[in-house]
């Protein structure tokens, strides 16, 4: 079986991170979404926030793959979450050339720690690529129209 994990903040998560969740799940027949428990950044969402909305947006919008993916939290390295679900990919995003830089030194950290684990890039679609999480935080604290960054169990939340 093609186990591949998806490690994020996704503080919260937006249509671009659940763009690229679809899409790696239609290749992967399992996929684990991790979100980093991270002791060093404060996020806006608690831990628990963060999975619950991952899990009603992938039960709303991706439904017919809801089978084949799960949503966890972790801590450490990404290379050591991988390792415990026996999977050889890590999935990620790429949304423009400012992220290549950074996502390049990840993905040739982790293949120095754990050869056997590849990353995976989707370039996320288009009308997703603009979007980040700390932009969609931004714009509901001014009271913007989120609805259609996010998915519904986000913006209610970010609204609330
Ligand atoms: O959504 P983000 O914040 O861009 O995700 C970053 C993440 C979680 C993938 C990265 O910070 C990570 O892998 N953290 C776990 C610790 C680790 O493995 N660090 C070494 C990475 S080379």
């Amino acid at each position: 079986m093609s186990i591949a994990v998806y490690p994020g903040s996704f503080d919260p998560i937006t249509f671009g991170h659940l763009d690229v969740i679809g899409r790696a799940a239609g290749v992967f027949e399992r996929l684990v979404v991790g979100v980093l428990v991270n002791p060093r950044k404060s996020p806006m969402f608690d831990l628990d926030e963060r999975m619950a909305t991952i899990r009603e947006a992938v039960g709303e919008q991706l439904s017919g793959l809801a089978g084949r993916i799960e949503v966890t939290s972790f801590d450490g390295l990404t290379v050591d979450f991988a390792g415990t679900l026996g999977a050889a990919f890590i999935v990620r995003g790429l949304r423009a050339v400012s992220d290549f830089e950074s996502e390049m030194q990840m993905a040739h950290t982790n293949r120095k720690l754990a050869p056997a684990v590849d990353t995976v890039f989707f370039m996320t679609s288009l009308e997703h690529a603009y979007l980040s999480s700390s932009l969609v935080k931004e714009i509901a604290a001014f009271e913007g129209d989120i609805g259609a960054m996010v998915p519904a169990a986000v913006a209610r939340r970010l609204r609330r």
